[in-house]
């Protein structure tokens, strides 16, 4: 058992179009880096926040990654405190899963100083308390694949059930953010608390062929799969420029293009490097038709989750 650990917390998409807050994917590239320490005192607190954010709150009960630490500790059971620090690389606000990093990284390198083995799914419950507080719900869609890697499914949380879903090899994932934030609360108090039947029937039919076509490797269904019909049509008028950055990323053959998460950030799925650059600089051209500034990213959909970067392991 260490005194301190640091782990590094990948950034992660929600919703992957088609499957509103069940289905998620990892990113690369982009992560935030959380370091827990020993503390003589009974207590869970921040140290230091560092990075592309400084502005998070502070109180143990309104930071995501105290929270999700807290929740660990009390299921621990031990007497001694924890502080924790953040270097955030992932912007707020964006749709890339800060908050969920913030509460993955904090647990993960919570268990590399608590007693006994924590296991990702041993973890999961706590990760997902420190991420209600950002987004006011106990959503999955960014904890589970920070936590696991790769595109994952979660069937259900009690007991967690959570189902891997494969990703062709070609498969690279455009992401292009305005600079600008939207809160994920905020994003989420713009839904319709019921749908209608029929849209409920589309939208599972489009999942089914998506998980279906990841199965295949048939990336034309993934293309044809690739919509969300129930949450983005909400969504779409709080990112200006949005149907012509969509449309943008279509034309120049994406597979798909949709709102990573509750959004401003919008991804497009593409078949290989080539397209996904083209696909990419489509989308920065059209963000910049409407005055839009943006930062831009290419990812594959990286196997790997949440991992102790300090101490070294073993295996490095
Ligand atoms: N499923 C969540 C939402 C993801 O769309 O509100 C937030 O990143």
């Amino acid at each position: 058992m260490e005194r301190e650990a640091t782990a590094f917390a990948p950034a992660s998409m929600g919703n992957v179009a088609v499957g509103y807050d069940i289905l998620g994917s990892a990113l690369a590239g982009l992560g935030d880096r959380v370091t827990v320490r020993r503390l003589e005192a009974p207590t869970v607190r921040i140290g230091t926040i560092t990075g592309r954010v400084t502005t998070l709150p502070t109180a143990p009960d309104k930071n995501t990654a105290t929270v999700a630490l807290s929740s660990l500790r009390d299921a621990a059971g031990v007497e001694y405190g924890l502080e924790v620090s953040i270097e955030k690389g992932i912007p707020l606000g964006s749709g890339l899963g800060g908050s969920a990093a913030s509460a993955v990284g904090a647990v993960v390198a919570g268990a590399a100083v608590l007693p006994g083995q924590w296991s990702p799914v041993a973890l999961l419950p706590h990760a997902l308390a420190g991420e209600a507080v950002a987004s006011g719900a106990r959503h999955p869609d960014n904890v589970v694949p920070c936590l696991f890697g790769g595109l994952q499914l979660t069937r259900a949380m009690e007991p967690p059930d959570v189902v891997p879903i494969p990703v062709p090899d070609r498969i690279r994932c455009a992401l292009v953010r305005p600079k600008r934030s939207i809160p994920t609360q905020k994003a989420r108090a713009c839904l319709p608390d019921a749908l209608p039947l029929a849209d409920a029937v589309r939208q599972t039919a489009h999942l089914g062929a998506f998980v279906a076509g990841c199965y295949r490797n048939d990336l034309s269904l993934i293309g044809r799969a690739l919509r969300d019909l129930i949450v983005e049509p909400h969504r779409a008028s709080l990112v200006p420029g949005f149907a012509d950055v969509q449309a943008a990323a279509l034309d120049a053959d994406a597979l798909g293009c949709s709102l990573s998460g509750a959004g401003p950030t919008l991804f497009a799925w593409c078949n290989g490097t080539s397209s996904a650059k083209r696909v990419r600089t489509a989308m920065v051209d059209a963000f910049d038709r409407h005055d839009i500034d943006t930062e831009a990213w290419l990812s594959p959909v990286p196997s790997d989750g949440a991992r102790i970067v300090s101490p070294a392991p073993i295996d490095s």
